[in-house]
C-alpha cells in the first residue's frame, strides 16, 4: 500500500487540473449495503449513487473494505466461501443481485492490481471474453481486438506482434492489455482495483491517462491508495474508514477541498493510510 505526506501545493495543483462534469445521473445506486465473510461484518450500511461516465475513486485505509465494495459491485466475492452481501444494489435501474452474474460480469469489467494476463498471445488474451460471449467470426474478433487495444492505448506498441506471449509485454502493457481484455466484451463499467500499484511512475501515468480518455464513454470506479492519482483523474471521491463505513462522497475538488468528517480530513492529510 502506498501513502504518505502530501505537499498540499501540489495536490492543490492536481485539484486544480481538474474541469468536470459533477452532475451526471447515476449507473449504480447501492442502498443499505452490508457485507460479511462469515460473522465479519466489512461494509457496514453503505448507501452511494455511482455518476455515470467519468471515475470514481475510492479511497481509505487499508482493510477499510475497499475491494470488498469493489467486487460487491459485479458479484465477484460470490466465488469466496461464506461471504454475502444484504441491501440494494441497482445497475442501470437493475436489481444486480437478480441479473445472470455471466451477464453482470460482461457489463460490468474488473481489472486487478496485478496485470494477470492469461499464458496466451496478446490476441488470444484480447480476444477470450468475446469468444466466451460465443464470437467465432474472425473478422469480428480481429475487429474487438483492434477497438479495444486502441481504447486501452495498446496497441501502436503490438500491432505488429499480436502472436507474441503476453508475457513478453512490460508490467505496464500487461496491465493495458488486461483492460483491453476487459474492454473487448464492450462494457458499461470498468472496476479497477489499484490498477497501478505494481507499476511505476511512467507506466502509472499511462494507464492515468487511458483512464480519463475511457471515463468520456463508459464509468470507472477505481481504488487507489495514491492521493495525487485520485486528485488528477477522479470526478468523484468516496473514502471509505475503519469497519466499512463509507464516510464521504462527492465530486473530487469538494471532498479534497472540504471533507466533512474529521477523520476523512486526517486521512487526505496523509496523517493515516
Ligand atoms: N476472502 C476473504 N475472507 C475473509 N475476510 C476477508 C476476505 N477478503 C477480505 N477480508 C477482510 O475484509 C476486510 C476488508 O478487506 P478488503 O480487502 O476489502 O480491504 P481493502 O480496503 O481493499 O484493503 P487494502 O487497501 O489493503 O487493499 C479486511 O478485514 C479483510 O481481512
Ligand atoms: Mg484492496
Amino acid at each position: 500500500m502506498v501513502t504518505g505526506t502530501v505537499e498540499s501545493g501540489s495536490l492543490q495543483t492536481a485539484i486544480e487540473w481538474m474541469e468536470r462534469d459533477t452532475d451526471a445521473e447515476p449507473v449504480i445506486e447501492v442502498e443499505g449495503l452490508n457485507f460479511y465473510y462469515g460473522r465479519d461484518r466489512t461494509l457496514s450500511d453503505v448507501s452511494v449513487s455511482i455518476p455515470q461516465h467519468g471515475v470514481t475513486a475510492i479511497m481509505g485505509p487499508s482493510g477499510c473494505g475497499k475491494s470488498t465494495f469493489l467486487r460487491t459491485l459485479n458479484r465477484m466475492y460470490e466465488v469466496i466461501p461464506g461471504a454475502r452481501a444484504e441491501g440494494t444494489v441497482l445497475f442501470a435501474g437493475e436489481d444486480i443481485f437478480k441479473l445472470d452474474p455471466v451477464t453482470l460480469r460482461r457489463r460490468i469489467g474488473m481489472v486487478f492490481q496485478r496485470p494477470n494476463p492469461f499464458p496466451k498471445s496478446i490476441y488470444d488474451n484480447v480476444a477470450y471474453g468475446p469468444r466466451v460471449h460465443g464470437i467465432r467470426r474472425r473478422s469480428v474478433l480481429d475487429g474487438l481486438v483492434e477497438e479495444s487495444l486502441i481504447r486501452a492505448a495498446l496497441w501502436d506498441e503490438v500491432k505488429n506482434e499480436l502472436k507474441k506471449s503476453a508475457f513478453s509485454l512490460s508490467g505496464g502493457q500487461q496491465q493495458r492489455l488486461c483492460i483491453a481484455r476487459a474492454l473487448a466484451v464492450r462494457p458499461q463499467v470498468l472496476l479497477m482495483d489499484e490498477p497501478c500499484s505494481s507499476l511505476d511512475p511512467k507506466a502509472s501515468s499511462q494507464i492515468e491517462a487511458t483512464t480519463r480518455e475511457l471515463a468520456a464513454e463508459l464509468t470507472v470506479v477505481i481504488v487507489t491508495h495514491n492521493l495525487h492519482q485520485a486528485a488528477r483523474v477522479s470526478d468523484h471521491v468516496g473514502v471509505f474508514l475503519s469497519g466499512g463505513v463509507l464516510a464521504e462522497f462527492g465530486p473530487t475538488k469538494k471532498v479534497f477541498e472540504a471533507p466533512r468528517h474529521p477523520d476523512v480530513q486526517d486521512y487526505l492529510a496523509g496523517r493515516f493510510g
